[in-house]
């Protein structure tokens, strides 16, 4: 075990196993969780700052069956990749955005939440910890969960008298089962993401319990997943069930803006500028799910998924088809996307933090 650390210090691990790679299919890697070797957990007291934050090994946490986050679901999660490169170094991915939108889904949800100093800095300290799990370069990725939740007992319905933050990770693969193929989505009519006034906006754990029965009679149905409409005009394209949808018309590539029901993803954010420094318009307002019949092509972002094309959309029975294999917009955003995410192009804009 690890003494415990300040969050500030970056740890090198000192355990037997770290050095030994760990005998993984690393081609077949998909997105499932892969025990790994150290988590990172670190609490704090209702009004109180976080503190004392450590390296634990990985496994089972203990809870009182009346925790915040069990009975009323105060908790918040996030979602972030580190690559390996070819020199053995590991790069994360816009980290302090995370931690960001950790501290605004705190403030919706009533939660005390780690600085962003602290948030980056653990990521950082889990990561090295953990660093033979991260797959070789070209392979796949990290994956890395931190959770912020509600850990102290309550009863009647009030803020949490004790928050733990905790941050695992995972090696992973490609998102959907249909690796980079293009998905085929269906549109939800009648079930609703989120809802104005809601918690749509912020990675609250409610929010992703909310899409399964949708996504799970997706699935029956052959379909990867779902793409969700607004509640009051049941019109305007919202989100997928875990990312973010863009559309593009020749050179205009279109996304539901921020209105308080949808995520501010990070790789939302990062594809809108990657795609306008190459030159794309791109517009952030109300998409009209009509435009899906007028589009080009049509993909999803998230940290998970990164780029996934769509094939298919099929609305009210009706199927929307966008030609066949990955569209070349598409294929253009995820090259770029991803080859500056594996520090294979200079990162003009400092988005890599190298570890
Ligand atoms: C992510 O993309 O990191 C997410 O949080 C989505 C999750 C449902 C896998």
């Amino acid at each position: 075990r690890f003494p415990s650390i300040n969050a500030r210090q970056t740890v090198s691990p000192i355990s037997k196993d770290v050095g030994e790679i760990p005998e993984l299919d690393w081609d077949n890697l998909g997105f499932g969780i892969i025990p790994t070797d150290y988590m990172y957990v670190m609490k704090c007291s209702q009004g109180g700052n976080f503190s004392n934050g450590e390296l634990k090994r990985f496994g089972n946490i203990e809870l009182s069956p009346s925790a915040g986050v069990l009975n009323y679901g105060q908790g918040l999660f996030e979602g972030l990749k580190a690559y390996r490169k070819e020199d053995d170094s590991i790069l994360l991915f816009r980290p302090e955005e995370n931690a960001l939108r950790m501290r605004m889904g705190a403030e919706r949800m009533c939660m005390q939440s780690p600085t962003v100093d602290q948030f980056v800095e653990a990521v950082k300290a889990t990561v090295l910890a953990n660093k033979r799990w991260v797959p070789p370069s070209g392979k796949g990725s990290l994956y890395i969960r931190p959770l912020l939740m509600g850990s102290g007992a309550v009863l009647g319905l009030a803020p949490s008298p004790e928050y733990t933050f905790i941050i695992y990770v995972s090696p992973v693969g490609n998102y959907f089962k249909e690796g980079l193929a293009p998905i085929n989505l269906v549109i939800e009519h009648e079930l609703h993401r989120a809802t104005p006034g809601g918690t749509g906006s912020v990675k609250t754990i409610g929010n992703y319990a909310a899409v399964l029965k949708a996504q799970s009679a997706a699935k029956a149905k052959g379909y990867s997943d779902v793409l969700y409409l607004d509640c009051v005009h049941k019109k305007y394209l919202e989100e997928v069930s875990s990312c973010n949808i863009f559309v593009v018309k020749g050179n205009v590539i279109s996304t539901p803006a921020i209105k308080g029901t949808i995520l501010p993803g990070i790789t939302r954010k990062s594809i809108i500028d990657v795609a306008r420094s190459l030159g794309f318009q791109v517009e952030e307002r109300l998409v009209a799910v009509d435009e899906l019949l007028e589009a080009d092509e049509v993909f999803c972002t998230g940290t998970a998924v990164v780029i996934s094309p769509v094939g298919s959309v099929t609305y009210l029975g009706k199927r929307i088809a966008y030609g066949n294999g990955v569209g070349v917009v598409s294929q253009q955003l995820y090259s770029v996307l991803t080859r500056l995410q594996m520090g294979l192009i200079e990162d003009k804009l400092n988005w890599t933090v190298s570890l």
